[in-house]
């Protein structure tokens, strides 16, 4: 029986505007890719911005295309309760990534107003920008800069594959105004909470529903280009050459080896991209860049992994006689949630009666960095096998919906 008050999740709603919003891709279905400022990514702000406004939401976007839709609720001038996530997604991704964070936080702040809430407190939906490293090599472009942990000097000459630079794009999707109007100091937020699947099986596979999480690992990533001699594949003989891809192949290697050897249970390592060029089967490689991703939840471990890939990248060209660039692109600390934020969450689980296990984030999220200005947390939810960045990536409507329910009830808690 429904009483007043209660929150009262439409989770048909969330279904279908989860199925409208993964037709923005430019991959065939049941995968998703929607890389920052493409055709598909523009159309899917746009669908979400109407539904934030439909919701009653006063809706702006800043200058680096996050998007934030206001309850104006309660005395404007407390700092508001906010939760989001993005929907940007890699290339050949799931459909839950993120969105579930956008869309279910809309529908938490739908079922509040809904239910009669009456908030002590503005309540916020934030979209964040560019939360994946597709376009300009660095994940979370748009939290960095709200928190202030980019250079905006530095994130407006971004360049993407075809050289055009953040810059352009961002005034070419209609974010106008200066990078430096975007910084949040802290206490503009009194707290944020993000929804977001799980991307891991612990949850699953103990049949718990919901995860908060108290931590969140600490990314990396280096970019290492080998320069070589190219040539013609038939008339240069193997003594003469210099090969870009074979120190990049060796240096994959070491990566892994490096992880496993020289980290720990928590060290992770990836050789996620690797560009050959010119990129014929008739042509010696000239140029290879590799993209490295390294975490751990330890700092020091992960800085140890990270310092050795860039000395044995720089020795490994050295030793082939390539000129070899090794780039840093960022090293980010762990984040450590609010244990104020994680309670919320625990005494909400408690009230509603669902089981909640405090785990770590082996995921990076916008709540790395939104953990520098704001009380944070996150809430997980299972999803099936564990499986993300990948077109099977599945979440249950069940399992969104209870998400969905115990983010609304920490939401009411953190704004009443
Ligand atoms: O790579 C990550 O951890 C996030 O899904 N972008
Ligand atoms: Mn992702
Ligand atoms: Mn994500």
């Amino acid at each position: 029986m429904i009483r007043p008050g209660d929150v009262v999740v439409n989770i048909e709603r969330v279904c279908v505007e989860l199925e409208q919003l993964a037709q923005f891709s430019d991959s065939p279905a049941p995968s998703v890719t929607r890389i920052l400022f493409t055709q598909p990514d523009l159309e899917a702000r746009i669908f979400v911005c109407e539904r934030m406004s439909q919701a009653g939401l006063q809706v702006h976007t800043d200058a680096a295309g996050n998007i934030f839709g206001r309850w104006d609720a309660g005395d404007p001038l407390l700092p508001p309760v906010a939760t989001g996530s993005h929907i940007d997604a890699i290339p050949h991704a799931g459909r839950f990534d993120g969105t579930v964070g956008v869309l279910g936080g809309l529908e938490a702040l739908r079922t509040l107003r809904e239910s009669g809430f009456q908030p002590k407190r503005p309540l916020e939906l934030i979209v964040f920008n560019s939360e994946e490293p597709t376009r300009y090599g660095i994940g979370c472009l748009g939290s960095r800069l709200l928190s202030g942990q980019l250079d905006t000097l530095r994130a407006s000459q971004l360049v993407d594959t075809n050289q055009v630079t953040f810059e352009e794009t961002r005034r070419m999707a209609g974010c106008h105004g200066s990078l430096a109007d975007v910084v949040l100091s802290p206490g503009q937020y009194h707290a944020f909470v993000e929804l977001h699947i799980e991307q891991g099986p612990k949850l699953e596979e103990a049949s718990i529903p919901i995860g908060v999480v108290t931590a969140i690992a600490a990314p990396a990533a280096v970019r290492v280009v080998f320069h070589g001699k190219g040539g013609h594949a038939g008339t240069v003989l193997m003594p003469e050459r210099v090969d870009a891809l074979l120190p990049a192949a060796q240096l994959a290697l070491v990566v892994e080896q490096l992880a496993l050897h020289e980290g720990g249970h928590d060290t992770v390592a990836t050789t996620g991209l690797l560009q050959v060029h010119p990129g014929a089967i008739n042509s010696i490689p000239s140029r290879v860049t590799m993209e490295i991703d390294v975490r751990d939840i330890e700092l020091d471990r992960r800085n140890r992994v990270l310092d050795r890939i860039q000395q044995q990248a720089q020795e490994i060209g050295n030793d082939r006689n390539l000129k070899t660039t090794v780039e840093l692109i960022n090293a980010d600390p762990p984040a450590t949630c609010n244990p104020t934020v994680v309670a919320a969450v625990k005494d909400t689980c408690r009230t509603i009666d669902v089981t909640c296990l405090e785990m770590i984030s082996r995921a990076y999220h916008d709540a790395l960095f939104m953990a520098l200005i704001a009380p944070t947390t996150m809430v997980f939810i299972p999803c099936r096998d564990g499986i993300s960045h990948r077109p099977e990536e599945f979440a249950t409507p069940e399992a969104i919906k209870t998400g969905i329910h115990v983010l609304a009830g920490t939401l009411k808690r953190l704004a009443e």
